[in-house]
């Protein structure tokens, strides 16, 4: 088959969708590989790197010819959806939620789209989990972004200068992105906090060094992931929030229920009782932000605390990211190609729940 990967367009993306071990193992499954001029330059894969693995590196307006497989980071624009040739495949991040208009356009085109942010969390297909991937490289960059924005040192110094106490970090969410938070923050020194209304988190956190926050809320819903609180609880978890944050120099938010806007979690009421100079992080500002002061994109200072809504962590990341996703692609391909075809898939247990068209 002949496998194409055009150079990202999307504002601010550096990723690209496969980095050259993957094209490796594509050429050596028997097929062909082309990559569009500088497609992996911004995430420091130059061509001569896809060469050497095999790829053909290709102009703009030869990459989607003919293509049978077109792999993206993010989803195609509206002038290249009409790019991609009858009949082929899209393995793409759709952003499925908003992707509507796009997906009618591909599925008039007959094109076969299939979204990696619906991959299943299932044992089997994990190789293949690009939200897991991606959420790695925004909570342990979340830290990094924080740290660099903090007035102050993670760890404790002890010098001659006198002796430096280490900075409280809280992590709101201890999801994928959450762990990873909590994991780069105890790297850096900082005593280290977390709260999740999942209780199966508590010792996740406890094992990587954190105190869990008690809150007396719980709500564990399917597959694993939250759901949204009742009334009751909500003033639990915010009166258990309230009562930690004051005490914290820097709070980085991943809370997110699927489907729904992320939950309101940390008020302005709350920011006022930080001390002046602290940080939030809010990886939710794309859904709506876990801090009623995020805006998505931007850093606003609210009570004196910086609060900073970054979009598209991952991407800053770019080298991992890439590869990181570049393998979840390949696990994703070596699933669904069989016997040099892609077969009807729509009862496949991965396949089917991420085919959009
Ligand atoms: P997510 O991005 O949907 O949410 C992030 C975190 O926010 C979750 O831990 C969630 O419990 C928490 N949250 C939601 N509402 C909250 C609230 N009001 N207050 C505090 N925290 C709140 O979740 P993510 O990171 O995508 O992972 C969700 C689940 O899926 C986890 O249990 C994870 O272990 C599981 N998972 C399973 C995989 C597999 O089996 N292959 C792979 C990846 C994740």
């Amino acid at each position: 088959m002949r496998i194409a990967v055009p150079k990202e367009t999307a504002a601010h993306e550096r990723r690209v969708a496969l980095v050259p071990d993957g094209v490796t193992r594509l050429v050596k499954a028997g097929h062909s590989v082309v990559v569009e001029r500088d497609a992996g330059a911004a995430a420091g894969f130059p061509d001569a790197r896809y060469e050497e693995a095999g790829a053909a590196i290709v102009a703009e307006d030869v990459v989607w010819a003919g293509a049978d497989v077109v792999l993206k980071v993010q989803r195609p624009a509206p002038d290249e959806v009409e790019r991609i040739g009858r009949g082929a495949v899209l393995v793409a991040l759709m952003s499925p939620a908003t992707a509507a208009d796009t997906v009618e356009r591909l599925a008039a085109r007959g094109v076969h789209v299939f979204a990696m942010e619906l991959v299943p969390r299932t044992t089997k297909a994990q190789s293949m989990d690009a939200l897991s991937s991606q959420a790695t490289v925004a909570g342990y960059k979340a830290v990094l972004v924080g740290a660099g924005t903090l007035p102050r040192f993670l760890p404790m110094l002890t010098t001659a200068a006198g002796t430096i106490a280490p900075a409280r970090v809280f992590v709101i969410g201890a999801g994928v992105a959450g762990l990873q938070a909590i994991a780069t923050a105890r790297r850096l020194g900082a005593i280290v906090s977390a709260f999740d209304v999942r209780p199966a988190v508590r010792e996740q956190v406890q094992s990587l060094g954190a105190a869990f926050v008690e809150a007396g809320a719980s709500a564990e819903g399917a597959g694993g992931y939250a759901t949204a609180l009742g009334a009751d609880e909500q003033a639990r978890v915010e009166a258990a929030v309230a009562g930690h944050i004051s005490g914290v120099d820097l709070v980085i938010t991943t809370a997110q229920i699927p489907g729904r806007a992320a939950p309101r979690l940390v008020t302005d009421a709350m920011l006022a009782t930080m001390r002046p100079g602290s940080v939030v992080v809010d990886l939710a500002a794309e859904s709506g932000g876990n801090c009623e002061a995020t805006r998505a994109g931007e850093i606003v200072v609210a009570h004196g605390v910086t609060v900073l809504g970054p979009v598209n962590l991952a991407s800053t990341l770019p080298f991992h990211a890439s590869q990181m996703y570049g393998r979840n692609i390949v696990a994703f391909l070596e699933h669904i190609i069989r016997d040099g075809a892609i077969g009807p898939l729509t009862d496949d247990p991965i396949a089917g729940p991420m085919r959009l068209a």
